[in-house]
């Protein structure tokens, strides 16, 4: 435990800024972005590699997750990372923990989308995510905007408990086809890898209707959902349109907004969100309205 402790006291300067860029290894171009952003920031970079199971279900992918850290340690390492921090589980919880963060109640922002689809995840995500800063203490930690409800959800809970953290979110990577880097991408086949992109079309599809002045978010998810329609390879979990900062539906659409969806190829779930500006002003009233 005492290695995150290094990132600071293992600095030229023993108040350098220290980045800290959490993950769960099977490192990727998104995270070696995280990694090049904290070095650019930062003094002194710490990557973390641990695949958490409190985050993963029942049935999840937990024991096949992608694990390589000979190869995480050297591309972390090329990318700017000063320490890589890579705990056995022991290490991590000599013993279960007793304690579980979770961020909002019923219907609340950890509790819908990924969370309603994978019941205990978010919890699983804010309670090493504290436990992580907590470890790193006052720092810069960078997280990916390809998990865009993560992101928010670790805002919020730095926000809550007053950690001294400033979280900077980072744009998601992609592939020219546009399929957003994930470590999960490693378990499609040729078949599915062919139509994965449809996702983010999916999405694109969404903008475009909100940038043409959609006003009911049901017509914005339509746009969606009838990308994907033809495609029997994909199983869609939700295809949304929501406010960025609590992810809750907007009663009309109105001002900056962010595109969720979600959904699977096979036994792969993949997710993805791009952000999406409307012509009508948050405030301006709907035009049907008297
Ligand atoms: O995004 C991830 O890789 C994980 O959810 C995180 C933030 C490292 C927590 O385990």
């Amino acid at each position: 435990m005492a290695a995150l402790d290094a990132a600071r006291l293992g600095a030229p300067d023993p108040l350098a800024a220290v980045g800290l860029v959490p993950t769960m290894g099977a490192l990727h171009g998104g995270h070696l972005s995280l990694i090049r952003r904290a070095a650019a920031m930062t003094t002194s970079v710490a990557v973390t590699v641990y695949v958490n199971p409190l985050q993963f279900g029942p049935g999840e992918d937990l024991a096949r997750y992608p694990r390589d850290l000979e190869r995480d340690v050297a591309v972390a390492s090329e990318a700017g990372a000063h320490l890589v921090f890579a705990p056995e589980m022991e290490e991590m919880w000599p013993e279960p923990p007793a304690t579980t963060v979770s961020v909002g109640g019923v219907g609340g922002l950890g509790r819908r989308w990924e969370g309603a689809q994978r019941p205990g995840h978010f919890e699983g995500v804010a309670t090493i995510v504290t436990k992580l800063l907590g470890l790193a203490g006052r720092c810069h930690a960078f997280f990916g905007e390809k998990d865009f409800q993560q992101l928010a959800v670790i805002r919020r809970l730095v926000a809550d408990l007053s950690l001294p953290v400033a979280v900077v979110g980072c744009p998601t990577v992609r592939h020219p086809d546009g399929l957003a880097l994930s470590s999960r991408n490693a378990y499609l086949s040729a078949d599915e890898r062919a139509v994965a992109p449809r996702l983010y079309a999916a999405l694109l599809a969404g903008r475009r209707a909100v940038e043409d002045g959609a006003r009911h978010p049901g017509d914005v998810e339509q746009a969606m959902t009838a990308v994907l329609a033809g495609e029997e390879r994909w199983a869609l979990d939700y295809a949304a349109v929501v406010r960025p900062d609590d992810l809750s539906v907007p009663d009309t659409v109105a001002g900056e907004l962010r595109l969720l969806a979600a959904g699977r190829l096979g036994p792969t779930r993949l997710i993805d969100n791009l952000p999406a500006a409307s012509p009508h002003p948050e405030a301006g009233p709907h035009p049907e309205e008297p």
